[in-house]
């Protein structure tokens, strides 16, 4: 890749991984395994290091963000690392005014709601604005070995509904009411962050991500037909930055199983599904181009484990009918999730799924 150091050992090893494999469609010796927010909360160790550190200032901190990143590694033994950072992050660096606020969530000061507002986001410098991100990667890519590591970006869609609204919301009143009240503006806005979106993706590639996640949680909340007129032209052209890169490109939403079609055309190698759809059914929706990521509901991890087990039995099930199968949940970790669990469910994985 562009601004890259020479494939290294560790590279190639990487590209062997079974994760990579399982992106890229080929025959795996197991089906690969992580979590959606495999770093955080519901680990001790994670909330030891994170005490008295606001969460945006967290991910300045190349030490810091290493460390987080790995602990799920060690402590799960999962197939890949996934960066430790935020949607937000990118916004942040160019100088919008918000915050991370602890159990509520992202918060917006001067919320966008006219053309003046849209200055806020002023285009990237990807070296000036985002070092402490390429000097993280650079470390962790080190550290990491022959695990991958899941670079990741917020998609226009999801990013915008926190700027339009201020913080979150339940159902994305604001944010509707300008894609159909003011379409241009909010096109403008979803152009802009698509631009900062595609130059955070490619930093953590430059540096040594060997895999990205376009998320996209919120999308489901939108019809298929202003999916594709408002939203998908934006979200292609993230995707498309980064198509080329050598890197394959997960793509995922919450509730999106009317979307999934629309959402592998804008340019994804392997699409992320929740829980309301079972694997097989989405690989037929999306048809045999397409690895698939899911899908165990989060909700079950509190189940007995009888069920945790039945449930992760029947998923890798109905991933092995489809062309290429990432196992994750449909959701991210939860805090109160039970680290003790998760690590259970990563050896059911590897243990049921081992050809
Ligand atoms: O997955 C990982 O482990 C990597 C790190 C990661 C974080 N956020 C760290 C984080 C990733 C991939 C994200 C993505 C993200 N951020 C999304 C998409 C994923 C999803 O869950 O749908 C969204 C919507 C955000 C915005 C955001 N940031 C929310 C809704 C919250 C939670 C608010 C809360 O406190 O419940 C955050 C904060 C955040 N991002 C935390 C972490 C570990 C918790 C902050 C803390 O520890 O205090």
């Amino acid at each position: 890749t562009a601004g890259g150091a020479a494939p290294s050992v560790g590279q190639s090893a990487v590209q062997d991984s079974d994760f990579l494999r399982a992106a890229r469609r080929e025959p795996v010796s197991h089906t690969p395994v992580w979590f959606m927010r495999q770093a955080g909360r519901a680990l001790p160790e994670y909330r030891k290091v994170r005490a008295g550190i606001p969460m945006l200032e967290s991910c300045t901190r190349p030490d810091l963000v290493t460390e987080i990143t790995l602990q799920p590694v060690r402590r799960y033994g999962v197939d890949a690392a996934v960066f430790f950072s935020d949607i937000m992050v990118p916004l942040k660096a160019i100088g919008v005014d918000l915050e991370i606020v602890p159990d509520v969530g992202p918060v917006i000061a001067n919320p966008v709601r006219d053309a003046s507002g849209l200055e806020q986001v002023r285009p990237l410098d990807p070296e000036a604005d985002l070092g402490f991100v390429t000097e993280a990667v650079r470390q962790l890519v080190g550290e990491l070995g022959a695990t991958p590591l899941i670079g990741f970006g917020g998609a226009p869609f999801t990013v915008a509904s926190y700027l339009i609204e201020g913080g979150p919301s339940k159902n994305h009143e604001k944010t509707k009411a300008m894609m159909h009240g003011a379409p241009e503006l909010f096109a403008a806005l979803l152009d802009r962050l698509a631009d900062l979106t595609a130059g955070f993706l490619k930093v953590q590639i430059e540096a040594g991500a060997s895999v990205v996640q376009l998320f996209d949680s919120w999308v489901g909340a939108l019809s298929p037909r202003d999916y594709q007129r408002y939203v998908m032209p934006h979200s292609t052209k993230v995707l498309d930055a980064v198509a080329g890169l050598g890197v394959p490109r997960i793509h995922f939403g919450v509730g999106t199983g009317e979307l999934l079609p629309l959402m592998a055309a804008a340019g994804a190698d392997v699409v992320g599904v929740d829980w309301r759809v079972p694997l097989d059914e989405a690989s037929r929706r999306i048809g045999p181009e397409f690895a698939v990521q899911g899908n165990l509901d989060p909700a079950v991890v509190f189940a007995p484990w009888p069920v945790i087990e039945a449930r992760v039995r029947e998923i890798l099930a109905d991933g092995a009918k489809t062309p290429g199968h990432i196992f994750n949940l449909g959701h991210g970790v939860l805090p109160e999730m039970d680290p003790d669990v998760l690590t259970r469910i990563v050896e059911l994985v590897h243990e049921a799924s081992a050809r």
